[in-house]
């Protein structure tokens, strides 16, 4: 029952668990056989939050827009955690007391679908996100949660290392700057030597967001710009409707910081659409890249082409393996449409999972 259920306020980056945690649970739910996450269905029924409205900063619209692509939740926050189950089960098979580390965890539920009854699980993030966490997901036997950042080295001590130490960290190093992921990963090899850690990570590409479309072939590329323009605009026509001001005011306040040669009359859904039918396929195209630009710029930063690169950084790490995110992912159960964007994306190298030995 709604009063029954803990209400989240979260802002910044750690907002952004929230969407992780739904698609989880949203695949989970409608494609059982891909990727199935009990805990993360019985979590999100126990939250407060309208996650396909949400009002986490335009998240809610990628939600309409998926859907309207006939594109399944099937991104980075799930298909990473099915990769990232393979390897820790793979690990523990060979350390069945290790320690496991979910750096950055949020509301990630891993330990509840590799725990093998022996190992010592942590999941470590920021104190306001391990808050909510204890609220609502008890500590149980043989975990413990660190409030920490994973940018402070302290961390690392409170980790027991005798049976050897995995780590997985998802969603997260696209925020930090190149020199902090540089001063991190000496920072495993100082305290973990022969550690592992499993991430995923986004490609130059995936930053500047919306260039991964031209290096599709000529027909795909004009079909899928079209399809979403369209979705975006009915998209963001969806999330008007049910959105906070505060949130409205921010899009406006984007819109009228975008390059183009008109602008909306006025700041009501209304003045925005009379102004979007009036603009040239072209400068649709245009807003839409902008917009999403400047809704990105600032926050992502790092990106990595090839793992090598990091080794180069510290010599005493080495690439154990990558591969892009949907690699081995059984597509038989998606849509024509989703199995295209999957192509694309691994062709591209938009996102990769990369495992390190530190
Ligand atoms: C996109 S969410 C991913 C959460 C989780 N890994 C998952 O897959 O559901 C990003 C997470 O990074 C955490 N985070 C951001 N900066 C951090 C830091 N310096 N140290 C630890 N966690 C951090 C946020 O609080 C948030 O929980």
């Amino acid at each position: 029952m709604q009063q029954d259920k803990v209400k989240i306020k979260l802002s910044g980056v750690s907002a952004s668990l929230l969407p992780c945690l739904w698609v989880r649970a949203q695949l989970s739910k409608e494609y059982s056989s891909l990727f199935y996450d009990e805990k993360a269905i019985e979590l999100v029924e126990k939250i407060d939050f309208e996650f396909s409205t949400s009002d986490v900063p335009f998240q809610g619209i990628w939600f309409n827009i998926s859907r309207k692509l006939n594109l399944p939740p099937c991104g980075p926050p799930v298909l990473r955690a099915k990769h990232f189950d393979d390897k820790i089960r793979a690990y523990i098979a060979g350390h069945p007391h290790a320690s496991v580390i979910s750096l950055a965890a949020g509301l990630d539920t891993t330990f509840y679908r590799v725990d093998n009854g022996t190992i010592r699980w942590y999941d470590l993030d920021l104190p306001a996100v391990i808050d909510i966490r204890r609220q609502l997901l008890p500590e149980p036997d043989r975990v413990t949660y660190i409030a920490k950042s994973l940018l402070d080295p302290s961390w690392c001590k409170d980790v027991n290392t005798e049976d050897g130490v995995f780590m997985i960290a998802g969603g997260v190093f696209q925020f930090f700057e190149q020199s902090e992921m540089k001063q991190f990963f000496s920072m495993l090899a100082d305290n973990f030597p022969d550690g592992e850690i499993v991430f995923d990570v986004l490609s130059k590409l995936d930053i500047d967001f919306g260039a991964w479309i031209d290096m599709l072939p000529q027909e795909q590329r004009d079909a899928i710009r079209v399809a979403w323009m369209e979705a975006w605009v009915e998209a963001l026509k969806d999330w008007w409707e049910r959105a906070p001001q505060d949130q409205k005011d921010k899009v406006n306040g984007m819109i009228a910081a975008l390059k183009t040669p008109t602008k909306p009359k006025g700041k009501e859904w209304s003045d925005i659409e009379a102004w979007w039918n009036k603009l040239s396929d072209t400068e649709k195209e245009g807003v839409m890249r902008d917009y999403i630009k400047s809704s990105s710029r600032g926050v992502m930063k790092w990106a990595l082409e090839d793992a090598n690169d990091i080794t180069k950084w510290d010599d005493r790490i080495t690439v154990i393996d990558q591969f892009p995110l949907y690699r081995d992912i059984p597509r038989d159960s998606l849509s024509a449409e989703m199995r295209q964007f999957m192509d694309h994306s691994d062709r591209n190298g938009r996102f990769n999972i990369v495992h390190l030995r530190v």
